[in-house]
């Protein structure tokens, strides 16, 4: 028998086999808490299952705990919540019933530790650790799920069409677990997602997102998208990612197979950054190549415009994932729709205002921008990649230097609307809109400096032009940088 005793060293796991030997009732540590401690993945979240009432339990040990706990109770579903430090702690009752988290049934509290053990979704996560005073430590493992850490599998407790109907989420959590630890899943459990599916379609979009997003975080997330393609999963929760998958040959010419590259640009940028929204830029950086490809024979394959549109449709594609509709969102856009400027500026001789125009669209976002686009350097021929790296890096060097002489990031215009209006007489119009326009773009043009003085004596100009009436002149210093 395992013991890990010593790993149970923390005072409330003793001040909870003391309250359970008071009390005649049996405690143990169930779940995630003994799969990491196993794998040596340091975790605070320790699920307890009791033999009883789990809030009655936890009610003991808070009270055992004194000042420093933290209780919540939710008598609906059976459960309680201590805090304690770092410490989170969940007690609940044996159940009978499969085990979800988010469950909004309440829990039926009557089962045997290893009912509990049958209802919950994979062997590595229905080990459990004695809490009990003569076999404190002990690891109760009826599955062999040690076994299955040790050979990296993810695999059910029981028959997987059972588990998995029990709650469906759990496919995807099969995929999410494989790509966080790096473990295969058991073909006969693989081929039980592949068979139940489209019930996935029965589970919360919001539960849906949640595992995506713990895929998309991981190390390699490329190895959970190939896993939820694999299984059909992919093609009913993000088609349009499905829809970037294939190969077509016109007159022997092939374009490249755009889902294997978006995971390449997705992995790539992975080993630069843990940003969520940076990732899903990438996820999304070539969404509309499906639906802007053209083949003509004297250009080959084309993808016009795939950044615009693409850009429109992360809305959509945010709504149907569940994906907030907010800055976040707003930020991916912006990455979709920008993606390809600074290789369009790589390869061109780098001017000064296209530099200019960069950094004003990027905003503070530019960092991002150029460590996506490293990362969408997919290319097989060394040279090449090489070649593109030294021009990224020139468009780097620009950007400093433009940046430090003009300093366009989070752009303000230098001379506002309200000084165009009190110096011409003007309410709200488009003649001013129209002004402020013509000083940005001579600003971006390199025409006059990013300064009031220079942007003031621009807009004297401008109205002379239109025949406007200077009916106050304001002082240099008026809002001047
Ligand atoms: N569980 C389950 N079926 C689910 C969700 C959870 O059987 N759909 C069980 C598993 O035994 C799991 C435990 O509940 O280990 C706790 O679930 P959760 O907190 O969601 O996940 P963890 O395994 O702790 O892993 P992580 O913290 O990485 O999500």
């Amino acid at each position: 028998m395992t013991n890990f005793a010593g790993k149970l060293q923390d005072n409330f796991f003793h001040i909870i086999s003391k309250v359970c030997t008071d009390s005649n009732t049996k405690a143990f540590v169930i779940g995630g808490f003994v799969r990491d401690l196993i794998i040596s993945r340091p975790s605070k979240d320790v699920d307890v299952v009791v033999l009883g009432s789990g809030i009655k339990v936890a009610r003991k040990v808070s009270e055992e705990l004194g000042k420093g706990a933290n209780v919540k109770y939710f008598k609906n579903f059976g459960t309680a919540m201590i805090r304690h430090g770092e410490w989170v702690i969940e007690f609940v009752g044996a159940r009978k019933e499969s085990y979800r988290s988010h469950s909004r049934k309440p829990i039926v509290e009557d089962g045997t530790l290893s009912d509990d053990q049958n209802r919950r979704d994979f062997t590595i996560n229905a080990m459990s650790l004695s809490l009990q005073k003569n076999s404190y430590g002990d690891l109760l493992d009826p599955f062999n799920g040690q076994e299955d850490i040790e050979n990296r599998i993810i695999r059910t407790p029981l028959d997987p069409d059972i588990t998995f109907s029990d709650d469906p989420l759990r496919m995807m959590r099969a995929i999410r677990f494989a790509t966080q630890l790096d473990f295969d899943i058991a073909p006969s459990t693989f081929e039980a997602i592949t068979r139940n599916k489209n019930r996935i379609s029965i589970v919360s979009g919001e539960r849906v997102a949640d595992e995506l997003n713990l895929i998309v975080l991981s190390n390699k997330p490329s190895k959970g998208f190939v896993l939820l393609d694999e299984s059909g999963l992919l093609k009913i929760i993000f088609p349009k990612l499905a829809d970037l998958k294939g190969v077509e040959v016109i007159n022997k010419q092939a374009h490249k197979d755009n889902f294997y590259h978006t995971l390449q640009v997705l992995d790539n940028l992975s080993q630069n950054t843990d940003d969520l929204w940076l990732r899903w830029s990438a996820i999304l950086h070539d969404i509309a190549k499906p639906v802007t490809k053209r083949y003509s024979p004297e250009t080959g394959w084309t993808f016009h415009g795939h950044e615009f549109i693409g850009a429109k449709m992360i809305p959509g594609i945010f709504k149907k994932l569940k994906l907030p509709q907010n800055d976040k969102m707003r930020f991916v856009q912006k990455m979709v729709q920008l993606h390809l400027r600074p290789i369009v500026l790589s390869q061109d001789i780098v001017t000064d205002s296209a530099v200019r125009r960069l950094l004003f669209d990027a905003g503070d976002d530019i960092d991002s921008l150029m460590m996506l686009c490293d990362a969408d350097i997919t290319s097989k021929n060394e040279e090449k990649v090489k070649r593109y790296l030294k021009n990224f890096q020139l468009v780097r060097k620009k950007l400093k230097e433009v940046e430090e002489k003009d300093h366009l990031r989070n752009w303000q215009p230098p001379v506002s609307g309200e000084v165009i209006m009190e110096t011409f007489g003007l309410s709200p119009s488009k003649t001013v809109g129209d002004i402020k326009i013509a000083i940005r773009e001579a600003i971006l043009d390199g025409e006059i400096d990013n300064t009031f003085e220079d942007a003031y004596a621009f807009m004297l100009e401008k109205g002379k032009e239109k025949k406007l009436r200077v009916v106050k002149q304001i002082p240099d210093n008026h809002g001047g940088k």
